[in-house]
This record gives structure tokens, C-alpha cells and sequence, in this order.
């Protein structure tokens, strides 16, 4: 082995990836993938000498920009020095607690207490399992008030002696039923289908919210669940916030009403009781930037509040500036119960992501013998949290927020010049995240068939787009978009540079369908 300050030829990097690396989301047969091996600011340089600007920053995530790793990697390493791991199970250490009350003050509302992670999926699997959890443990607690009151002692309230347990009851105190994890699959699944235990999720179609087990069947997008089913149990998907294919006489507040009433009949035709989370992007990502109608989130929140299920906004994209706040459930007053976030917490400078609860989520956990039956080894990982009250601290020092605020109209405004090609349909996000529908003909709003895509897409955009020197990406995940989401450190002459390539490469695409 040699140190990664030797050089390897492109050549030989090329040869080893072929032979060893396997690459996510890939079709890795005969794939050479582009190596890239330095970045600054908001450009990328690959193995041959080439520069990319990267219009998505890294994956929706580098938000400070390339050009911070000296600096944050000297936190890091004062870190290593220090303390270089410990564990957040049963312990703290400084970091973990301060990063804890750093995204405390920057989270709106009484989101107050944060659970770390290794990253999005895993903050999407914990926010399931706490709200499953949360309902047994306000039940458990609730049924510890009913004891404790004068009048209901735990015998006479429950029957003589200690009190026989049904299947669906909650364990008051002691270890939990006898059995190994495996051999009580079944008896969890049946007790899962009784109405007092709150499992099931609502998430909305075509929404992208990590690749485990429970995050990928939460996803709304069926190819990348199907080959992995049966999922757990049980997720249904609600109409997206997609207002481009919706009739064009519909106003937007008849919008809001469909989206809102799909939402409350799902609810109804799943079991209202059955229900502990309803996860949300406040900006969908995949299918393309979808932005919520006026008074959606309102009715969103409201929904939940009657049938009292969780709110949970996934903020793995939006949290940590995408759209100009900390949080974008801050920017549409969404008064979330939990939150999940990963990538802009660091800026991806490290392997970190959280879930922040509320007061209330927390609240039946800080009783007697309750406790969230969770854990990782990285979680609050004592480096991982160092770097991320670093990129915390860049991220004010520099106004990333109010620069992001600042440019959103002029970043906007020169990307909608696009809209003057005939292959551009809509252009559609906030913040420093957009999307740019592409369309087979702009008076009907008719899209690509999946032949299409595949040959519009996969074969000429990608690669055109990357061999011109920006990377963004082309995703067919709904109908066909251009994503785009550069670091958050982009202004003027990057959105120039970005627009003037796709507008370039867009136009060479039209001409090849005609
Ligand atoms: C909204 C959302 N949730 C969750 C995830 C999963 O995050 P990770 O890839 O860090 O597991 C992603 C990743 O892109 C995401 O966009």
C-alpha cells in the first residue's frame, strides 16, 4: 500500500477501480468511471487534468463549496488529537454535545433534542423507528399516570397480581417477551396489525429518502423498491406536489385542496390509528424540485394534528442553507414533530446526519425506564461532529444564508432564459435548488417515453453535459429533469457558466430528436 500522497496514473487508477471498486447506482459493466481528485470552490478537476463546474455540489451536499478542507481538516485533526472516537451510547463527549445545542439554536420551534447518525438513510430509518417507538412509549407512560393515580393502584387498575399482558399492550417494566428477535417475527407482525400499535407511514410518490430497508420503502419511486420486496410493512405514497402536469385551469388553491384531501383519504382508507408519521421533503427533490402550494403545509400539519400522527420533514437536501435557512421547515412555517438531516450538516466534509425531535417526541422517553431502542457505533462520531460544528461556523462566518437569499431571484431569473428552448417545459425550486423539466412538446406538456429517456438522457445529456465541463444531473426518476443545485459559495459568473452549457447541450439535444 502506498500513502495517497504517491500518485497513481490515471491509468492505473482506472485499472484498479475496473477490478475492485463497485460504484453505487451504477451499470458497472464496461463503465470507466470519471475520477475526479481535487475541488475548489464550486469546481471539480478529474484524473486527466480536466475542471468541472459542479452544479450539484458533490450530491445535493457540498454546501460550503471544495475549498474550506485545510481549515476543517485542521478541526479535524485537533479532534483526532483529542479524543479520535467515542460512543454516544451512554456516553457524551464535548463535540457531540456542543454540535447537539449548535443545531438545537439553529432548528425553529422546540425541535430540541438530536440523535446522531451516519447519514441520510439512516436518519430516515430513525425517524420511523422513533415514531413507531413514541407511540408505545406515551402509551407506557400514560398507563404509568393511570397507575400512579390514587384510586387506580397497578393491581386493582390491571387485575390481581401482576397483570397479564395482551398482545398488543406495551411492557411496563422488566426485559421484553422471551424469544430470539427471529422467532418472534411473526408474533410482531401480527401484534403490528392491531390498531393500538402506531407503524405505518405515509410518504408521497416518486420522493427519494435513502436506500436501507425502512428508508427505501418510505421511497416513492418504484423501481428502486420493487427488487427488493417485500418492504416493511407498511408504506402508502400520497400525490406529489408536482403542479405542472395538474389541468392548467386549476388555481392553486384547488391544488392545494386535491393534494390535501388524497392525503386525508389515505389516512382514513390506512387506519388513522394505525399511522405514526407522515415524511416530507419541504422541497421534493426527485422528480424535480417540487415547491408546495400556498396553505399546503398548513393543511399538512393540520391533518396530522387531528388524526395525531407525526410530522416528520426530511431536510437531508433542504437543512443547512439549500434554500436560505438552517431549516427549510422554517422557511414554510411547517412546524415539523422531527426532522432529518445529513449532507449540508457538514457539507459532506464528513460521514454525519441527525434526527432533531421535538419537546413532545422527547418528552415520554425521559420517563422512569423508557429509552429509544437505537443505536450505531458512528452516531456523534467525537470527528465527524467536530467537522460539522466547523462547517457550522464557516457557514455563519461566510452568510451563506443570506447569500443563498440574496441571489435566489438573479440565480432563477438566468437560469429561466432556458425557457425559451422548445425542449425546457418548466422550471421549478427555490433557494439554490432547481429543476428543469424537459418536454417533448411545450403546448401539450407531453413528455418522453422511456426509450427516450434512455437515449435523451442516459446516452447524450449526462455524458454531453460533463464532456462540456458541468456536472449536474439528468434523472428520469418522474418524468425527465435536469437537476441543479451548486454550492452554496455560487454566484453570478457560475450561474452564467451553468446556464450558458445547458442552454448549449439543450439545444443540441432538441435538434438530435427532430
Ligand atoms: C431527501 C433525502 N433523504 C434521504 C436521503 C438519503 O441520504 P444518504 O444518501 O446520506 O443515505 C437522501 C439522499 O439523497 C435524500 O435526498
Amino acid at each position: 500500500m502506498t500513502s495517497f500522497e504517491t500518485a497513481r496514473s490515471a491509468e492505473e487508477l482506472q485499472r484498479l477501480a475496473a477490478s475492485h471498486l463497485w460504484l453505487h447506482f451504477t451499470r458497472m459493466g464496461g463503465h470507466e468511471p470519471p475520477i475526479i481528485v481535487r475541488g475548489d470552490g464550486c469546481y471539480l478537476e478529474d484524473a486527466d487534468g480536466n475542471r468541472y463546474l459542479d452544479a450539484l455540489a458533490g450530491l445535493f451536499s457540498v454546501n460550503i463549496g471544495y475549498g474550506f478542507g485545510e481549515e476543517i481538516g485542521q478541526a479535524a485533526l485537533a479532534q483526532m488529537r483529542e479524543l479520535p472516537f467515542y460512543t454516544n451510547w451512554t456516553y457524551a463527549h464535548p463535540r457531540a454535545i456542543e454540535l447537539a445545542a449548535e443545531v438545537a439554536s439553529l432548528a425553529p420551534g422546540d425541535l430540541n433534542r438530536v440523535f446522531f447518525v451516519s447519514g441520510g438513510s439512516e436518519a430516515v430509518e430513525a425517524a420511523w423507528k422513533l415514531a413507531r417507538q413514541y407511540y408505545l412509549a406515551r402509551r407506557e407512560q400514560r398507563l404509568r399516570a393511570i397507575i400512579a393515580t390514587p384510586g387506580n393502584g397497578a393491581p386493582d387498575a390491571l387485575g390481581p397480581g401482576r397483570p397479564a399482558r395482551s398482545a398488543g399492550d406495551p411492557v411496563l417494566e422488566g426485559p421484553a417477551p422471551v424469544g430470539e428477535p427471529e422467532t418472534r417475527h411473526d408474533a410482531i407482525v401480527s401484534e403490528a396489525a392491531r390498531p393500538q400499535l402506531r407503524y405505518k407511514a405515509i410518504a408521497r410518490h416518486i420522493a427519494y429518502h435513502g436506500t436501507t430497508l425502512g428508508a427505501l420503502s418510505i421511497n416513492g419511486i418504484p423501481a428502486l423498491r420493487t427488487p427488493f420486496e417485500p418492504l416493511v410493512p407498511e408504506v402508502r405514497h400520497v400525490s406529489n406536489t408536482n403542479r405542472y402536469h395538474r389541468p392548467p385551469s386549476e388555481t392553486e388553491a384547488e391544488f392545494t385542496a386535491f393534494l390535501l384531501d388524497d392525503l386525508e383519504k389515505t389516512i382514513l382508507a390506512m387506519d388513522p390509528e394505525s399511522i405514526c408519521m407522515v415524511h416530507m421533503e419541504p422541497v421534493q427533490n426527485a422528480g424535480g424540485a417540487f415547491v408546495a402550494p400556498e396553505g399546503y403545509w398548513r393543511g399538512v400539519r393540520q391533518l396530522c394534528d387531528r388524526y395525531d400522527i407525526l410530522l416528520s420533514a426530511d431536510e437531508v437536501i433542504t437543512g443547512f442553507g439549500r434554500l436560505g435557512h438552517w431549516f427549510a421547515s422554517e422557511r414554510y412555517d411547517i412546524r415539523p414533530d422531527i426532522v432529518t438531516c445529513a449532507k449540508g450538516l457538514s457539507s459532506s466534509y464528513a460521514a454525519i446526519g441527525a434526527v432533531v425531535a421535538t419537546d413532545r417526541v422527547m418528552e415520554p422517553f425521559l420517563e422512569s425506564t423508557s429509552m429509544y431502542t437505537h443505536g450505531i457505533t458512528f452516531g456523534g462520531h467525537p470527528v465527524m461532529s467536530a467537522i460539522a460544528l466547523k462547517n457550522i461556523e464557516i457557514m455563519k462566518r461566510e452568510r451563506l444564508n443570506e447569500h443563498v437569499l440574496a441571489h435566489e431571484d438573479a440565480f432563477r431569473t438566468t437560469l429561466a432564459q432556458l425557457l425559451d428552448l422548445p425542449i425546457v417545459g418548466d422550471l421549478r425550486g427555490a433557494g439554490f435548488f432547481y429543476a428543469l423539466e424537459l418536454v417533448k412538446d411545450k403546448e401539450t406538456r407531453e413528455t418522453f417515453s422511456d426509450a427516450e429517456c434512455e437515449s435523451l438522457l442516459r446516452d447524450f445529456l449526462s455524458p454531453r453535459l460533463f464532456e462540456r465541463g458541468l456536472i449536474c444531473r439528468a434523472d428520469d426518476r418522474g418524468d425527465p429533469v435536469v437537476q441543479i443545485s451548486p454550492p452554496l459559495v455560487a454566484s453570478q459568473p457560475e450561474f452564467d457558466e451553468m446556464t450558458g452549457i445547458l442552454g448549449d447541450v439543450l439545444a443540441e439535444a432538441w435538434e438530435r430528436i427532430g
